[in-house]
């Protein structure tokens, strides 16, 4: 146990220091707690083992979960809050959601990015560990196509409304609203080919359908995505 301890604190530091070569303004990566995802072991695999069709819905939704917050704080302030690049570097929504980006993917991952001696990006995988690299994957390649979610916003602003006033004692037809929510799910794609994306009407469209009388927090989860999508 000691000894276990011991490496893990000689990684952080190793961490702190590596981050401290880097510069001013470069952050220490961040580490992120997988509970809940299957282990994957020490060998790197070269393909998200987190996805539904493998892994079931559950742990992909564990996984965007966990993922949210790997990449808002180890990726995001480079890659773009959302995963919409501002242009500092390569737009990862666009990253084929199979075998082949899932390689490259790993790859940058845990080596990082060096050019001319200048860390470009930093090496993540000794630090943060596979699952919170596949984690992060399944975040980033379910992220919903931004042109879309703008299309449907009116449509999403307009079930907001009616869900915020059912909250507070109107009257409503929740299966109706549940129904066209993910009628809007299913027509918002991903960039990646990823065949799910985690849009707010998903989110909203699956809360409804387990607690079809929870509309307060539907209502929450559809203002947070549409002021995001701003
Ligand atoms: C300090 C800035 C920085 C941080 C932080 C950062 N990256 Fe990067 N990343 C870059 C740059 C710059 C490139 C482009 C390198 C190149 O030219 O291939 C890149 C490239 C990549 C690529 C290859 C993309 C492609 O289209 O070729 C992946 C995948 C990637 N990053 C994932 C991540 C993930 C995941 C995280 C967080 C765990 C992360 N990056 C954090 C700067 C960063």
């Amino acid at each position: 146990m000691a000894y276990g301890t011991r490496i893990i604190s000689g990684a952080l530091a190793l961490g702190i220091a590596g981050s401290m070569a880097l510069g001013h303004g470069d952050v220490a990566p961040q580490a992120v707690d997988t509970a809940g995802l299957p282990e994957l072991g020490d060998e790197w695999l070269i393909e998200n083992p987190y996805r539904a069709e493998a892994a079931g819905e559950d742990v992909w939704a564990r996984a965007v979960e966990i993922g949210a917050s790997g990449y808002n704080q180890n990726c995001a302030r480079c890659h773009g809050l959302e995963v919409v690049s501002g242009g500092l570097a390569p737009d990862l929504r666009f990253l084929e959601a199979e075998e082949y980006g899932d390689e490259w993917y790993a790859e940058r991952f845990q080596t990082g990015y060096t050019q001319n001696g200048i860390t470009k990006m930093p090496a993540f995988g000794d630090l943060l560990g596979q699952e919170a690299a596949w984690a992060i994957r399944t975040y980033i390649e379910t992220r919903p196509d931004d042109a879309a979610m703008e299309q449907a916003s009116d449509t999403l602003k307009g079930l907001r409304d009616q869900l915020a006033s059912m909250a507070d004692g109107a009257e409503g037809d929740s299966a109706a609203i549940q129904s066209q929510l993910s009628e809007i799910a299913s027509s918002i794609d991903t960039l990646s080919g990823a065949p799910l994306a985690d849009s707010v009407a998903f989110r909203a469209a699956n809360l409804l359908q387990g607690k079809p009388m929870a509309y307060k927090e539907a209502a929450e989860i559809l203002t947070i995505g549409l002021s995001a999508a701003h």
